[in-house]
């Protein structure tokens, strides 16, 4: 009897080929500008401590409240499986003493994160990000810089229809006084018991509340921005000194709420238009009070993490990059055993020295073998028969064009890397 098949778990992301390239592509463009920046890689467990998020990220949150994927390990210990990446950093660095070191400690990070959201288009189980975290300082310039870093990444994929949302949630002094005023506000306005509840652990959650009733309702509510202490104004007015000289535009949203509870200060969110209700594609912002929350020294610090798998939606919404970028240099179809032999030494010498080769395998008929080389996408094509074998001489043909040429098997290399 035929077995049932099994299918991925709800909600998951995954990329095949062709698409896995065009993943790749645009994970590597979104972390490059990192590493020239001076961050270093930082690989973490994708599981850790309960209480690590619920002191971290902070219960009034629905990551902790209702996302996380949280089960008992062997040992009886509460585990969860990363929702996301900067309180994991954070023990890390209090862990290993990083913070003991140069300041600010700058790291990057790359990989999967869980979260037990509804799923939709561009809203995922398991999804990805890069991201980076700046710690042990609180320079305006680092803000900028942070940022002009996660600008730098949607760029280089090629993306253009994004705009960049910024504000300040400031320092601790400035949302007391908010909060005052705030919770006052929104005791004359008639809320259903959840709501109340949720303004109750943090009144700021109302600004994220998406029903029009509510909407209009925080229309008149007060604004954290004009709370701001004059260091706090002040620091907010220097990272936008640089931007500005930076050339990268934003626009403030001074009614910004970000899903997790440990922002302060220089807070931001990069927005897609093409990507309708899931159009969040990267954000950050400072956390000053995070490492002392978790244990740690009393430092500052500033990240974002960047959603790879929405910026793929997006670049494939601006038409930025083509399903199939997988090419390769040269494919090799082989015709009977001598020839097998020879192509798997010829395929091996060239990826030494860095080309991308494929063979035919399977014993193929020719017509179908230069099918297959086709649909590879690669550039140029050799046949390896009896002939090519005892003369040492191949005919390289390129695959767009067609025109070919004879050349050495011996001067393959050179040939290849001549006509790149
Ligand atoms: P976040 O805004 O929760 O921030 O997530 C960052 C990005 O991850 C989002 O902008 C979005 O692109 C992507 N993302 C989040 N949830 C999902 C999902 N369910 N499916 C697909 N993509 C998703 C953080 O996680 C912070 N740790 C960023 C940070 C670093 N702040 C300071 N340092």
């Amino acid at each position: 009897m035929a077995q049932q098949k099994i299918a991925a778990p709800k909600g998951v992301s995954e990329y095949t080929p062709p698409r896995s390239s065009a993943f790749d592509f645009v994970r590597e463009s979104l972390i490059s500008p990192a590493s020239k920046a001076g961050y270093q890689l930082i690989e973490l467990p994708v599981f850790e401590d309960t209480d690590l998020f619920k002191r971290g990220v902070g219960e009034s949150t629905d990551v902790v409240s209702k996302e996380m994927y949280t089960f008992e390990d062997r040992g009886g210990r509460s585990i969860t499986l990363r929702p996301e990446g900067t309180a994991g950093v954070m023990r890390s660095v209090i862990e290993h003493g990083l913070d003991r070191g140069q300041l600010p400690v700058k790291v990057w990070y790359s990989g999967q994160f869980f979260r037990a959201e509804r799923p939709q288009a561009g809203r995922y189980r398991q999804f990805y990000q890069v991201g980076i975290e700046a710690i042990g300082l609180d320079d305006p310039a680092i803000d900028a810089e942070v940022i002009a870093i996660a600008d730098a990444g949607f760029k280089a994929i090629g993306l253009t229809k994004y705009r960049l949302e910024l504000t300040s949630l400031g320092d601790a002094q400035s949302r007391a006084a908010h909060r005052v005023d705030l919770l006052k506000f929104i005791a004359t306005l008639d809320l259903d018991e959840a709501t109340a509840a949720r303004a109750a652990i943090n009144p700021l959650r109302l600004f994220d509340d998406k029903r029009e009733e509510m909407k209009s309702a925080m229309a008149q509510a007060p604004l954290l921005m004009d709370y701001l202490t004059e260091q706090s104004r002040q620091h907010f007015a220097q990272v936008t000194k640089y931007l500005d000289a930076m050339k990268i535009n934003y626009t403030l949203n001074p009614r910004m709420v970000r899903g997790l509870d440990y922002y302060t200060g220089t807070t931001f969110e990069f927005v897609h238009e093409l990507l309708g209700a899931q159009s969040g594609i990267g954000g950050g912002g400072r956390y000053d009070g995070l490492m002392e929350q978790l244990g740690g020294q009393s430092l500052s610090g500033i990240g974002f993490g960047l959603g790879v798998d929405r910026a793929l939606l997006a670049a494939e919404a601006e038409g930025v990059i083509g399903a199939d970028a997988f090419v390769s240099d040269l494919f090799i179809i082989p015709l009977g055993e001598a020839a097998k032999v020879q192509a798997l030494t010829i395929a091996s010498e060239l990826r030494l020295k860095g080309k991308t080769i494929e063979i035919a395998f399977g014993d193929r008929a020719l017509k179908g073998a230069m099918k297959a080389a086709d649909k590879s996408g690669s550039t140029y094509v050799i046949v390896l028969g009896d002939s090519e074998i005892s003369s040492g001489v191949v005919e390289l043909k390129e695959m767009e064009t067609g025109a070919s040429s004879s050349v050495k098997i011996g001067s393959l290399f050179d040939a290849l890397h001549k006509k790149n």
